[in-house]
C-alpha cells in the first residue's frame, strides 16, 4: 500500500499504544478491521440521508457503496453514517425548519467520530444545504455527491417534471383546464423514478451551486439518478476525499471563499434557480466566516444574464442540461463572471478543470451575447414594506408586473387563503397586491406558501400572474411575481405586520423598491397598537427554532451556529 500523510484526526483516536487507543481499535473489530489495518489510513465518513420515505434520495444506499469502494481502492477507511432524511413533501409543517437540525446533526457527527475526510450523500431539497453546512462547521474536507435528478417523462406535450408541472397542473385544475380524470392519471404518472426535482427547483440549484463552490466534482450533479455514470463519479468522490484527507487547503473553510460564493450567486442567477438557495448561501457564508450579504445577490444579478433555459425560468429540464454538458457548460460560457482561480476539492483550481469553451448544444445553455433574459434572474428589494429586504425570482416572473402599484388584500393564514381565495365577495382584481404575513421564520418556520393562488374567477379570465408579497418561501420549481422573504418578518413585528387591506403597495423592480404607501402617523399609530403574539411553542427544537433562527436576510441559521470554530477536534479525547 501507497504510505499516506498521517492524518491530523483519526490518529488521535487509533494510534495511541495505550487503553484509549485498544478501545478504539478493538471496538471495530466486528467490523472486520484489525489493528494492523489503521496505520494511517485516511477514515472517511459517507454521510447520507438515505431513507425510503424520500424517494429523491432512493439511491443512495446504492451510491454510498459506490463511494466505500472508491475509498477502499484510495487506500481509505470507511464508515456510513446515516442521518436524519428530509423528505420535501412529505415531513411537516416544512422540511426548512429541520435543515438546521440536520446541520447540527451533520455538524457535531463528523467533529466527535475519527473523521479524515467526509463524503456528503443527499438530493431533496434540504439534505445537501443542511449537510454542507454542519460539514463546514466541523471543517473537515468534504466532497458532496448528490442523488441526481429523476427521469422526466417524454410526453405529445413534452417533457414534464415533478414540480414546475405540477404547480402548472395546478393552474389548469383552478381554470378549468384540466379534470378529475386529469388529475388521477397524474397522480400514477407524475413521480416514478428515483432522483430530486428534475427541473432547476431548490435540489438541481444546489447541486449546480455545489459544483460553482468547488465542493462537488466538476460535472457530476446533473447525471440523472438511474445513470450508472453517476455510480464512477460517486467512486470517484471516494478516491478523491481519501487523498484529499491528508492535503493541506482541502478544508470547507479553504475552499468556501468569498470568491467561491460569487461564483455561486453567477451560476444561480445564470440558471434562474430557486430563491431558497439564497438562505442557503448567506447560511453557508455564515459558517465560515465569509461576509455575504443580500447586496452581493443583488450586485451579482445585475450582471448576469439569464442563459440556462431550464424550468421554471425557461422551458426545458435538466435532462437536457446535462446532455449539453451540465454544469461546467454553464461555467465555461460564463467566461469572465465566473473567476477561475478558486480553489476546488478536486485538488486544482477550478479553471484548470473547466478548460476551454467547446460546442455544445447553444438552445439549453447560450452563448453570453444571446441570453434568454438579459437579467437581472433575481432581484433583492428593499423599502418600507422590507426594510432588511425581500427578494424576487426576476427570470419567472411576469415583467409586465415590475413597475406595479395596486391595493392590498391581507390574508392572516395559508388557511384562510384557501377557505376564501375563490370567493368573489373579497373584490380582488388583477391588480390587488395578494399579501400573507406571519409565515415568516418565527412566525410558521418559513413553509413554502410564498406563490399565493391567483382567484379561480381571475384564472378563468386568463390571469397567470400577480404581484404577491409575504415573509414566506416559495418552492424552487414555482413561479410569479412572488415577493419572498420580506424582513424584519411580521411575527416580530416588521412592517408586514402593520399592513391593511386597501392599503396601496408599490413595486419597482427597476429600482428595487417595495414600499408600503401609508403615512408616517398612521403608521406609527399602527405600530403603537400592535401585539405579538406568544410564542406558540414552548419546548422542544421547536422552541430553540423560535429563540434562536435568524431572518431570513441572514439566511435564517441559528444564531449561535454563526461563525467558525478554529479547533476541529471534540473536547475532552484524551
Ligand atoms: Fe425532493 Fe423536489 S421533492 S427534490
Ligand atoms: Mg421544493
Amino acid at each position: 500500500m501507497t504510505t499516506r500523510p498521517r492524518n491530523p484526526r483519526s490518529r488521535h483516536w487509533f494510534d495511541a499504544q495505550d487503553l484509549p487507543g485498544f478501545v478504539h481499535r478493538s471496538t471495530l473489530t466486528p467490523t472486520g478491521l484489525h489493528r494492523r489495518d489503521f496505520g494511517g489510513r485516511p477514515v472517511i465518513g459517507i454521510v447520507s440521508t438515505w431513507s425510503d420515505i424520500n424517494p429523491c434520495n432512493l439511491n443512495l444506499r446504492y451510491l454510498a457503496k459506490e463511494v466505500r469502494q472508491g475509498v477502499q481502492e484510495g487506500g481509505g477507511i470507511a464508515f456510513e453514517l446515516p442521518a436524519m432524511s428530509l423528505s420535501e413533501n412529505l415531513i411537516k409543517p416544512t422540511s426548512f425548519l429541520f435543515r438546521n437540525l440536520l446541520a447540527m446533526e451533520a455538524e457535531e457527527m463528523i467533529r466527535g467520530y475519527p473523521l479524515d475526510g467526509v463524503v456528503l450523500l443527499g438530493g431533496c431539497d434540504k439534505t445537501i444545504p443542511g449537510l454542507l453546512m454542519g460539514a463546514a462547521s466541523a471543517n473537515v474536507p468534504t466532497i458532496v455527491v448528490t442523488s441526481g435528478p429523476s427521469i422526466p417523462r417524454d410526453t405529445p406535450q413534452g417533457v414534464q417534471g415533478t414540480g414546475t408541472t405540477v404547480w402548472r397542473f395546478v393552474d389548469n385544475l383552478r381554470s378549468g383546464a384540466a379534470g378529475s380524470d386529469d388529475f388521477v392519471r397524474f397522480e400514477d404518472e407524475i413521480m416514478t423514478t428515483a432522483g430530486h426535482c428534475s427541473e432547476m427547483g431548490t435540489a438541481s440549484s444546489v447541486a449546480a451551486v455545489c459544483e460553482a463552490l468547488g465542493v462537488a466534482l466538476l460535472g457530476s450533479t446533473m447525471i440523472p439518478a438511474p445513470d450508472g455514470r453517476r455510480a464512477q463519479v460517486a467512486r470517484q468522490a471516494g478516491r478523491r476525499i481519501v487523498e484529499a484527507a491528508g492535503q493541506n487547503g482541502m478544508r470547507p473553510s479553504d475552499i468556501l471563499t468569498k470568491a467561491a460564493f460569487d461564483n455561486a450567486i453567477t451560476t444561480l442567477c445564470a440558471l434562474g434557480g430557486s430563491t431558497n438557495v439564497i438562505l442557503h448561501l448567506l447560511a453557508l457564508a455564515g459558517r465560515v466566516g465569509v461576509d455575504l450579504t443580500l447586496d452581493r445577490f443583488d450586485a451579482i444579478a445585475r450582471q448576469t444574464p439569464l442563459i440556462g433555459d431550464i424550468q421554471p425560468s425557461g422551458v426545458h429540464l435538466t435532462s437536457r442540461l446535462y446532455s449539453a454538458g451540465g454544469i461546467p457548460t454553464v461555467l465555461r460560457r460564463l467566461g469572465d463572471l465566473i473567476d477561475r482561480g478558486c480553489n476546488t476539492i478536486e485538488g486544482v483550481e477550478l479553471g484548470d478543470l473547466l478548460g476551454g469553451d467547446r460546442t455544445e448544444d447553444t438552445d439549453v445553455v447560450r452563448p453570453l451575447d444571446r441570453p434568454i433574459k438579459p437579467g437581472p434572474g433575481l432581484a433583492v428589494l428593499r423599502g418600507s414594506l422590507a426594510p432588511c429586504g425581500a427578494v424576487l425570482k426576476a427570470s419567472a416572473a411576469d415583467g409586465a408586473l415590475f413597475s406595479h402599484r395596486g391595493p392590498a388584500y391581507v390574508f392572516e393564514s395559508v388557511q384562510e387563503i384557501s377557505d376564501r381565495i375563490d370567493d368573489p365577495a373579497l373584490a380582488i382584481t388583477p391588480n390587488t397586491v395578494l399579501v400573507l404575513r406571519g409565515v415568516g421564520p418565527v412566525g410558521a418556520m418559513m413553509p413554502e406558501w410564498g406563490m399565493l393562488p391567483i382567484p379561480k374567477y381571475l384564472m378563468e379570465q386568463g390571469i397567470r400572474d400577480m404581484v404577491r408579497v409575504s415573509d414566506a418561501r416559495m418552492s424552487g420549481t414555482a413561479y410569479g411575481t412572488a415577493v419572498l422573504h420580506a424582513a424584519p418578518e411580521a411575527a416580530i413585528g416588521g412592517p408586514l405586520a402593520l399592513v391593511e387591506t386597501g392599503d396601496i403597495i408599490e413595486l419597482n423592480v427597476d429600482e428595487r423598491r417595495l414600499d408600503l404607501l401609508v403615512e408616517e402617523d398612521e403608521m406609527a399609530r399602527r405600530r403603537a397598537a400592535w401585539m405579538p403574539s406568544s410564542q406558540r411553542f414552548t419546548r422542544g427544537y421547536r422552541a430553540l427554532y423560535g429563540r434562536h433562527v435568524l431572518q431570513a436576510d441572514r439566511g435564517c441559521d441559528f444564531d449561535f451556529l454563526v461563525g467558525l470554530d478554529d479547533d476541529t477536534m471534540p473536547e475532552g479525547l484524551f
